[in-house]
């Protein structure tokens, strides 16, 4: 190993994210499916499991449990929260979708929960997933101190809440179909809407790991570029992608008439811009050596994604 792959400038070329992704995400599947079983009234935890088993990246898990490893922890440590992340992922979507929301009727290449089950069965998914995720993490986190645990579920109520993730929602409704909704706006919809809880993926490993303020800080900041970075993409693949790659409707932004980052920067500046944030986001990982390829090669994925 060169003091060169030591610092992690190259350390992700001998890297294989796919199999790394791969290999993790069954992991993350699997304790998914453990995570509810189908009891009475069947029809909730069908529509919770439905949503909850459609696929996806699973990305955020992932995200966690590579950060619970990198500052020292363990899969298993992790792995409640990891689910209980997926859990509160997949609920924002199922309401996301909703006729009094996005109004979609595809999402990873299914129908919404919503054409599924009916409306009213879809919120209650939602609200079941979200006090799940919450008496998961509680009930189910091993080995690790209670304190811990404490730190990850307040992390994430924050996160989740209007601090988070339902204000960046707001702000976003609130910004629909307006033309001159501001660069500080927009970062601060994604900052919120979709920042938070990849933040909160990542910290959230840190702390049930073991990290230390000063650590939790600067991991922090890789979980917040790439945050950004991953909605820059998002709004490029909205224009660049078909309907088949994303799994979704393509070009709803340009219908919905939002504001986006291609829309006020263009989509070369949006590239390079994810380009730089991605490069801070990396920054943050040196010292770790290859312990820090996994998060590395992340980043790095979340600029080459297509879907
Ligand atoms: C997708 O955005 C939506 C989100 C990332 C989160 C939406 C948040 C809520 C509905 C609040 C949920 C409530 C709680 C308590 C967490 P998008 O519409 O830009 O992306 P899409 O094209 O994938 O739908
Ligand atoms: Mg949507």
């Amino acid at each position: 190993m060169t003091s060169l792959q030591n610092q992690g400038a190259v350390a992700t070329e001998t890297f294989d994210l796919a199999s790394y992704l791969t290999e993790r995400a069954a992991l993350v599947e699997a304790a998914l499916d453990r995570s509810i079983p189908l009891v009475y009234p069947e029809k909730i935890y069908e529509s919770m499991r439905y949503s909850l088993l459609a696929g996806g990246k699973r990305l955020r898990p992932v995200l966690c449990l590579a950060t619970c490893e990198l500052v020292g922890g363990t899969i298993e440590m992790a792995m409640p929260t990891a689910c209980a992340l997926e859990m509160i992922h997949t609920m924002s979507l199922i309401h996301d979708d909703l006729p009094a929301m996005d109004n979609d009727d595809y999402r990873r290449g299914k129908l919404t929960n919503h054409k599924v089950y009916g409306e009213d069965i879809a919120i209650l998914a939602g609200d079941g997933l979200l006090a799940y995720a919450f008496e998961y993490i509680a009930r189910e986190t091993k080995g690790v101190p209670a304190e811990r645990v404490l730190q990850v579920i307040a992390h994430l109520g924050r996160a989740v809440g209007a601090a988070g993730l339902v204000g960046g929602q707001v702000v976003d409704l609130e910004s629909e179909g307006k033309s001159d909704v501001s660069i500080e706006t927009l970062n601060f919809i994604h900052r919120h809407k979709t920042g938070a809880l990849l933040e909160a993926c990542v910290v959230s490993g840190a702390v049930l790991g073991g990290a230390g303020e000063e650590e939790r800080q600067r991991l922090s900041r890789y979980a917040q570029n790439i945050g950004l970075a991953f909605q820059i993409v998002d709004d490029i693949l909205d224009i660049t992608a078909t309907p088949e790659e994303l799994g979704k409707t393509a070009g709803k932004d340009l219908q919905a008439q939002k504001v986006t980052y291609p829309s006020l920067w263009g989509i070369e500046e949006s590239r390079r811009q994810a380009a730089q944030l991605i490069a801070d986001a990396k920054a943050e990982l040196q010292g770790y050596g290859t312990a820090a390829q996994p998060l590395q090669a992340i980043a790095d994925f979340i600029t080459a994604r297509k879907n």
